[in-house]
């Protein structure tokens, strides 16, 4: 499945394998959302439908309002090829997750998303607690039964490189980086793992722009 990110897929064989499930790791202001949003926009104008999950994120109007500067996103397509929800309510009401995974089913079954992406969903793990695991192994099988590709976008914390429990369930993981050298920051990508590629390693330059994200593969 074409990422819609320049440079990438000529690195993991021609796209993210389907079914999927990656977690696309990096700290803030990394890419993450611009990755998101550009996998999502590359689905519409093919045609295909994909669903936009977030843990919270207030109104969707500001959502589309931050990814209207960027040259891909089309307005008409959120709504249409594109639904967005969010687990901000279901949070609030500690709900368990059954409740998350019926949600989750109930919305695959009604738009048939051939893409999907889910930002910041560790946050249930404080709701969740040690059932949190239970969550992600369901998700992983109703990801599988529906043939989605679908992307985990995740703060990856201060000296750790990404989140154990997504990584054990994730059959490949991307690491989004803006480190600093030399006073300045350095945008990289790296595919740390692509179950059945054989891709690229090590960091790779990218740079974002109202295009999005670009990765320039060897430099
Ligand atoms: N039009 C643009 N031109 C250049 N850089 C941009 C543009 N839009 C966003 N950015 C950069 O992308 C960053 C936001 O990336 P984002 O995808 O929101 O990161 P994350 O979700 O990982 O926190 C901004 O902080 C900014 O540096
Ligand atoms: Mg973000």
């Amino acid at each position: 499945m074409p990422t819609g990110t320049p440079g990438l897929d000529k690195m993991i064989e021609g796209g993210l394998p389907r079914p999927s499930l990656t977690l696309l790791a990096g700290e803030a202001g990394a890419g993450k959302t611009t990755f998101c949003t550009q996998f999502l926009c590359k689905g519409a104008e093919l045609g295909q439908r994909g669903l936009y999950l977030r843990a919270f994120g207030g109104p969707p109007d500001l959502l589309i309002n931050y990814a209207s500067c960027y040259e891909f996103v089309k307005s008409t397509y959120f709504g249409q090829e594109i639904c967005y929800m969010e687990l901000e309510e279901m949070m609030e009401r500690a709900c368990q997750w059954q409740d998350f995974l019926d949600l989750l089913k109930s919305k695959i079954e009604s738009i048939h998303p051939a893409r999907m992406v889910m930002e910041d969903i560790s946050l249930l793990e404080e709701i969740l607690k040690d059932e949190y695991w239970r969550f992600l192994l369901k998700l992983s099988h109703l990801i599988k039964d529906n043939a989605i590709v679908a992307l985990l976008a995740e703060d990856a914390l201060p000296g750790a490189a990404y989140l154990t429990h997504i990584a054990q369930v994730a059959d490949g993981i991307i690491l989004l980086q803006n480190e600093e050298m030399n006073f300045t920051r350095r945008r990289s990508l790296e595919v740390i793992k692509m179950s059945g590629t054989s891709h690229n390693i090590g960091k790779h330059a990218v740079d974002i722009s109202a295009k999005g994200l670009t990765v320039y593969p060897g430099l």
